[in-house]
Order: structure tokens, then C-alpha cells, then sequence
């Protein structure tokens, strides 16, 4: 098998299943219990908590655990407009969020607020002065991903943290679901007030993640009830889950320089063994440093993206077509038409994601079985539709 959807979820560290067992075992009481028991959990829950903060270079009170990037994102922009309405009704994010943002922010324009989505250029970038046009004194929030899960480009956000330093009532949350463990993620040195992680996405255990909420901001809950995580996050913790994120998180960080070059060789290795392929369009932009290192898009345009997916799969190769939370759709990609690409493009969108563990033979075997897939499937791509630049 040749698992290449590590963007959709990856396997667990093999000690991050083990610290997760042992935890569940030997250490199941509830934080909030008064007994032993219950401080020994929140003991294990404040350590995890610290190692976090320690990797990001943030307080340990910055840290909230939630149960993934999508609660995370919908705390940090739910949360923020709802304690801060009376500093203004307008908020900004773009056309290629994770559904867990965009359809927020369609939710809270349904509520009233005004909406800015900004446009992205054919390379799937967010321009810095698009926005900087669109920053108002009614802004309270600004919402752009990191990288985006769907083709990999990554997003100036050091630019835009550094610009919203003139707009102080603008709050900058950043979904980093897809950075964590691959690019620099230190939320003070790069502006950022709130910041939505996923251990799933880094090797650790799913249904568990946590947001960076800078210290003096408030929140207002999503979820009510015992008031844990400081009020923000009632319920109660997920003790196991929590311990093996913080371990999957120190992994992930100490294999970050080692992750960077392996894996930018690794996309150059696919790219090159499938970029004959006639009518193949690479995604993004022809600069690798803009791109993430383990997500590589391509789309075959006049073929739709499932066809292949499943000719993969009878080969025990394991790709995506989009976002795993979307890939039931068979509609074309929100993503990619915001790119400028028409429906044809949009239709047949591609996504190989990756990790340490893949090999070049990893990378021969993908290439080899990929044209043989495109031959059988009698690709004849037609000529290369003209790309819509804005
Ligand atoms: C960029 C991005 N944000 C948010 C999410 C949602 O994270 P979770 O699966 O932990 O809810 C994902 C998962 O695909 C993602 O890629």
C-alpha cells in the first residue's frame, strides 16, 4: 500500500499510540476531581499544555485544547466577533479557506456582519495590498490559512501579521492546520492573536487540537457548561488525546529541518517523473519556497479527479481529490475557481501529500502506476485552457 493523503490525516507516531494507551490505563481520572486521581490527570494536562507552549515560544495560559482545527476555527472567529461586536461589524478572509472558516464566515454574513472574501491570484496567493485596501475602522477580524490544504500554496502571513500591527483593533487568527510541524509556526514572531492547530494532521491522535489565543484576548465559549479551559472549552478534556498531541507535537518539531529539504526532494521527484504527462497542469507557483513541502496538486484537465482516485486505488495508491471533508462532492473546486481555472480545471484537481517515511522508490512506484493509470483511462487532454488572471 502507498498511503500518499497525509494532508487528509497521517498515521500516528508509533510512541504517540503507546503514550495514548498507557494514559487511557493508568491515568483515567477527570482533571476536575478533587482526589488524587483527578490531580494526577491535571497534572499530565498541564505538562502537555507546557510542552505546546514551549514549541510555539508562548505562555502556557495561551494554549486552549479543542477537538480539532475545525472546533479551533470555529472558537477563534465565532469567539472573537462575538466578544468584540461593539468594536465593529466587518470582517476579512478569503476564497480558499477550509470550509471550517469560509462557511463561518458565511454563517456570521448570513447574521449581519459585513464580509470581505479576498480573491487570490493564479498562484493561489492572497496579495498583501488587496487586503490592506479592504482594512477598515469598522475591521475586527482577519482570517487567512496558512497553507492551504487543498493545493499547498502558503500565505504571506508574516506580511500580514506585520501590517495589522498598524491596525490594533483587527484581530489575526491564522489557520495553521496544515503548517504545524512543516513551516515556522511561532505565533508572536509572526503577529498572530489566534492560531488553529490539528494533531491529527501531525502524526498524533484525531479528535484532538488546540487554538493560541494571545494572552488579554477573551473569548466568547461556542460551548457551555463546566467552564473548563478557562471558560472557553467546557467538557471534559480529552486527558489521552491531549498527552499524545503534545508528544506528536515535540516529534513533529524536532523533524521539522529534516522534513523541509527531504520532502522539497521528494516533490521535485514527482514532479518530474509525471510532468510529461500531456495536458498535466502543477498547481501553484513554479517557486518550490512558496509552496508547501509535502502537498503536491495537479489537475488533468477534461478528466474528472474521482475517475482517477479510484484507478489509483486499484493499485493500492492512496491520493485525494480536494479537502478530505469535501471529497464527497463531486462538484468542482471552490479552490481552484478562485484561482482562475474554469470547470474543467476546477473538476480535476489532484492532491499527493506525503512524509518522511516515502522513499524515491515510493516516488518511482507513484509515477510509474499514475501513467499507467492515464494511458489506460485513454487521456486525451485537449489544449491547455487559458488561465483567467486577476
Ligand atoms: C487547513 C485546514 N483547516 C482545518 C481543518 C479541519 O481540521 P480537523 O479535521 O481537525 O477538524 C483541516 C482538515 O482537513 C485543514 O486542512
Amino acid at each position: 500500500m502507498l498511503y500518499l493523503d497525509y494532508a487528509a490525516t497521517t498515521p500516528p507516531y508509533d510512541e504517540v499510540v503507546d503514550t495514548v494507551a498507557e494514559v487511557m490505563k493508568r491515568h483515567f481520572g477527570n482533571p476536575s476531581s478533587l482526589h488524587r486521581l483527578g490531580a494526577e490527570a491535571e497534572t499530565l494536562v498541564d505538562k502537555a499544555r507546557q510542552a505546546i507552549a514551549h514549541l510555539l515560544h508562548v505562555d502556557k495560559n495561551e494554549i486552549v485544547f479543542t477537538s480539532g482545527g475545525t472546533e479551533s476555527n470555529n472558537l477563534a472567529i465565532r469567539g472573537a466577533v462575538g466578544r468584540y461586536k461593539q468594536r465593529g461589524s466587518h470582517i476579512i478572509t478569503t476564497e480558499i479557506e477550509h470550509p471550517s472558516v469560509y462557511e463561518t464566515f458565511r454563517q456570521l454574513e448570513s447574521e449581519g456582519y459585513r464580509v470581505t472574501y479576498l480573491p487570490v491570484d493564479a498562484s493561489g496567493q492572497v496579495k498583501v495590498d488587496e487586503l490592506e485596501k479592504k482594512l477598515d475602522d469598522d475591521t475586527v477580524l482577519v482570517s487567512v490559512m496558512y497553507v492551504n490544504n487543498e493545493m499547498g500554496r502558503i500565505q504571506p502571513i508574516a506580511q500580514i501579521g506585520q501590517l495589522l500591527r498598524r491596525f490594533p483593533k483587527a484581530l489575526f487568527h491564522v489557520d495553521a492546520v496544515q503548517a504545524f510541524g512543516k513551516l515556522p509556526v511561532q505565533p508572536r514572531e509572526l503577529g498572530i492573536d489566534l492560531m488553529s492547530c490539528s494533531a491529527h494532521k501531525f502524526k498524533g491522535p484525531k479528535g484532538i487540537g488546540f487554538l493560541y489565543c494571545r494572552s488579554g484576548l477573551e473569548l466568547e465559549p461556542i460551548v457551555h457548561g463546566g467552564g473548563q479551559e478557562k471558560g472557553m472549552r467546557s467538557g471534559t478534556e480529552n486527558v489521552p488525546a491531549i498527552v499524545g498531541m503534545a508528544k506528536a507535537a515535540r516529534l513533529a518539531m524536532e523533524q521539522q529541518p529534516s522534513f523541509y529539504k527531504q520532502l522539497y526532494e521528494w516533490r521535485r521527484m514527482l514532479i518530474n517523473g509525471i510532468r510529461d504527462i500531456p495536458g498535466l497542469v502543477i498547481t501553484g507557483s513554479e517557486q518550490e519556497e512558496d509552496m508547501a513541502p509535502h502537498i503536491v496538486h495537479i489537475m488533468l484537465p477534461g478528466m474528472r479527479s474521482e475517475v482517477v482516485v479510484h484507478a489509483l486505488e486499484q493499485h493500492d495508491i492512496y491520493i485525494s481529490t480536494r479537502s478530505a471533508c469535501s471529497s464527497g462532492e463531486q462538484s468542482p473546486s471552490r479552490v481552484l475557481l478562485a484561482m482562475g481555472y474554469d470547470l474543467e480545471h476546477a473538476s480535476s484537481g489532484l492532491r499527493i501529500s506525503y512524509a518522511l517515511e516515502h522513499t524515491p522508490q515510493d516516488a518511482e512506484t507513484f509515477c510509474r502506476a499514475f501513467k499507467q493509470v492515464t494511458r489506460e483511462l485513454n487521456l486525451t487532454a485537449g489544449p491547455r485552457v487559458k488561465r483567467r488572471y486577476r
